[in-house]
């Protein structure tokens, strides 16, 4: 009798499930614009949103606010922020947005960078100014320096400008950019 064993090929098939984490828009905002953009990056890439607010807020008389928020970010004061809950373990690209004080980035936003340990990030960085963005992106990298920054964007008062959705659009556009370079910057071993 002769039996026959069938000659199964036994293949090792590995499924490389792609598990996309979503990103992760952090920002503050005074007046809004940082605000407006902040979401419309977040809309765009389907990202988790956390909008920092500080405990104490700044007098709403103009020349006052300014010179005080400018002192503030001229210190490098560290303000207390509300509460808030993020797990920045569950995110690979972090998308970092301030408004633009004194040439510099926001207290809040200083604080929040002082408070994390923002390691081994991809990071992109925005700004909303009225003037010009300064140092700010310089500073934030060097707070956080042992992160891999895939880019910077600086956006001129987008909620006063003469058309906001050209704004919006160079936003999302941006922001779709930073997703893609973010992950050909990773090797598929993750390593970047
Ligand atoms: C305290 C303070 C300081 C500012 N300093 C600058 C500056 O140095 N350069 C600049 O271009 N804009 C400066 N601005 C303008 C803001 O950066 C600009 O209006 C920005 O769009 C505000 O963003 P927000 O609406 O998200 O708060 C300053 C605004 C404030 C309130």
């Amino acid at each position: 009798m002769v039996y026959l064993t069938p000659r199964l090929a036994y293949h090792t098939v590995e499924v490389r499930l792609e598990q996309k984490r979503r990103p992760l828009v952090v920002y503050y905002s005074l007046d809004g614009n940082t605000q407006f953009i902040g979401e419309s990056i977040a809309e765009a890439v389907s990202a988790d949103a956390l909008q920092l607010k500080t405990k104490r807020g700044l007098p709403s008389i103009p020349g006052i606010r300014h010179f005080l928020g400018g002192m503030q970010a001229v210190l490098g004061l560290e303000p207390k922020l509300e509460p808030y809950s993020v797990s920045l373990q569950a995110h690979d690209l972090l998308f970092i947005g301030t408004p633009i004080w004194a040439s510099r980035h926001t207290p809040a936003v200083r604080a929040f960078l002082s408070r994390h340990e923002i390691e081994g990030k991809q990071v992109a960085l925005f700004c909303c100014y009225a003037g010009n963005p300064g140092q700010a992106f310089e500073a934030m990298r060097k707070q956080i320096p042992n992160n891999s920054f895939v880019g910077e964007i600086g956006f001129k008062e987008p909620t006063n400008s003469e058309d906001p959705d050209v704004a919006v659009a160079k936003a999302r556009e941006w922001a779709r950019e930073m997703v893609s370079r973010a992950s050909r910057s990773v090797s598929p071993e993750g390593q970047t």
